[in-house]
């Protein structure tokens, strides 16, 4: 049976702590100090050594076996040796739903399948509100992932824990997978607004419980991934996504403290695709999060000015710009860091607050690893300059 590390003083020492220094808002946002990256889905299919892995076991049999998910974990790690700052434990977000005993399937070509998605209110008080989740039990998979790969990182980097905003999980939970327009959660919330409440808080504790569960198992930082923020009004944002974000750094954070021998929160991070709205920036840089993620349709100052020196950015490169040929790439790059809205433009400009290189998004399937890796290097290059050239 897995049981948690006793202390972190068992794992490798850190030997680079860029990521956590920009997240807690200590790292000196001078130019002097260039910025860590990571890449939303670094895991993932376009790196054949991954789809070799996925040749010989399916999608959630790699997630369930700690050796496989850290293995696929550390792969870009070694690919990219040294051009990543940190690394994300490799899972799902639908990992909670099948906890709270919904059946998930991964189809190839069409994704993520629920056969017996929520059908209404009772349905959801009877299969979820009336139910217990043990989430130890059900998860403790992924905690043994999570304390396999600190000691598989040796140190190297920093591993992020993650879980779905609430309103990204509903929805998958109603859909029965992906939509383009989440139709039927939103009409849920619609129609029957206590009992999508009811569902968004069970979910948020028990995202929470399984946070707190990553840290107990040695994850450094933690983020929250509400993909669907964009397909509510903005006063359904403020009603059924925000509220529900909040929660999550309160509920980690005081029973991360209430364990019997007590562990500081980590940094927390909140991409909420779509949420790009002045009022939504601003709201979200004050949430209990220390990081904002951005997708790529935000002007890097536009971000700044609307979430203050409050948190740290984290994006915004398109992933298209990855299938766009390395030209494409190095000016994007540029852009995103000398352009007159850029992330340094605004550093030299003396606009502080930490960032955190990053798509917009996750890689897609079709990228080239190798230009991946011209991305990486383009922007070491840049964030090597004091000033535009
Ligand atoms: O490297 C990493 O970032 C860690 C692994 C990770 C995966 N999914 C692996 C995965 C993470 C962080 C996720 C999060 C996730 N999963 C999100 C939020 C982030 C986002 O990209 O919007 C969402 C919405 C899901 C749900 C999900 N899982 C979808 C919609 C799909 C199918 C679409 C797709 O990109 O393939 C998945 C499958 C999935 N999750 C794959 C991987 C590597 C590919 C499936 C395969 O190997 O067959």
């Amino acid at each position: 049976g897995y049981e948690f590390p006793r202390s972190d003083a068992e794992f490798p020492k850190l030997l680079n702590d860029s990521l956590l220094q920009s997240a807690n808002g200590t790292k000196p946002t001078d130019l002097a100090c260039p910025p860590p990256i990571w890449i939303m889905r670094q895991a993932g299919r376009y790196l054949p050594e991954f789809q070799a892995v996925r040749r010989q076991h399916s999608f959630f049999t790699v997630c369930r076996t700690p050796e496989l998910a850290c293995e696929v974990t550390l792969q870009p790690i070694r690919r990219y040796d040294g051009l990543l700052d940190a690394s994300i434990i490799f899972s799902d977000i639908l990992v909670v739903p099948q906890a709270m005993g919904m059946q998930v399937e991964m189809l190839a070509g069409s994704g993520p399948h629920f056969p017996n998605p929520l059908l209404g209110p009772e349905d959801a008080q009877r299969r979820i509100l009336d139910r217990e989740t043990d989430v130890f039990a059900e998860l403790k998979y992924v905690y043994a992932a999570v304390t396999k790969t600190r000691h598989g990182l040796e140190g190297k980097v920093p591993l992020i824990g993650f879980c779905a905003g609430p309103w990204t999980l509903f929805g998958y939970m109603v859909e029965g997978g992906g939509s383009r327009t989440w139709e039927k959660a939103k009409a849920w919330t619609y129609k029957h607004e206590e009992s999508a409440h009811a569902v968004l808080q069970r979910i948020a504790e028990v995202s929470a419980e399984y946070l707190v569960g990553q840290v107990q198992a040695g994850a450094q930082l933690l983020q929250v991934f509400d993909t669907n923020a964009d397909c509510l009004t903005p006063h359904g944002f403020s009603t059924f996504i925000l509220p529900y974000l909040r929660l999550l750094p309160t509920l980690v954070r005081s029973r991360l403290a209430a364990l019997p021998t007590p562990l500081p929160c980590p940094p927390m991070t909140v991409f909420a695709k779509g949420a790009t709205l002045p009022t939504q920036l601003s709201a979200l840089s004050q949430s209990g999060y220390q990081t904002v993620g951005l997708d790529w349709t935000v002007p890097p100052r536009y971000a700044r000015e609307h979430t203050a020196s409050r948190v740290a950015l984290q994006g915004n490169v398109d992933p298209s710009v990855l299938l766009g040929g390395r030209d494409a790439i190095k000016r994007e790059v540029r852009r995103v860091c000398w352009g007159p809205d850029g992330f340094l433009t605004c550093s030299r400009e003396g606009i502080e607050g930490g960032w955190i290189v990053n798509l917009g998004h996750g890689i897609t399937p079709g990228v080239d690893p190798e230009d991946a890796r011209y991305f990486l290097e383009r922007v070491r290059k840049e964030c090597s300059k004091k000033t535009k050239d």
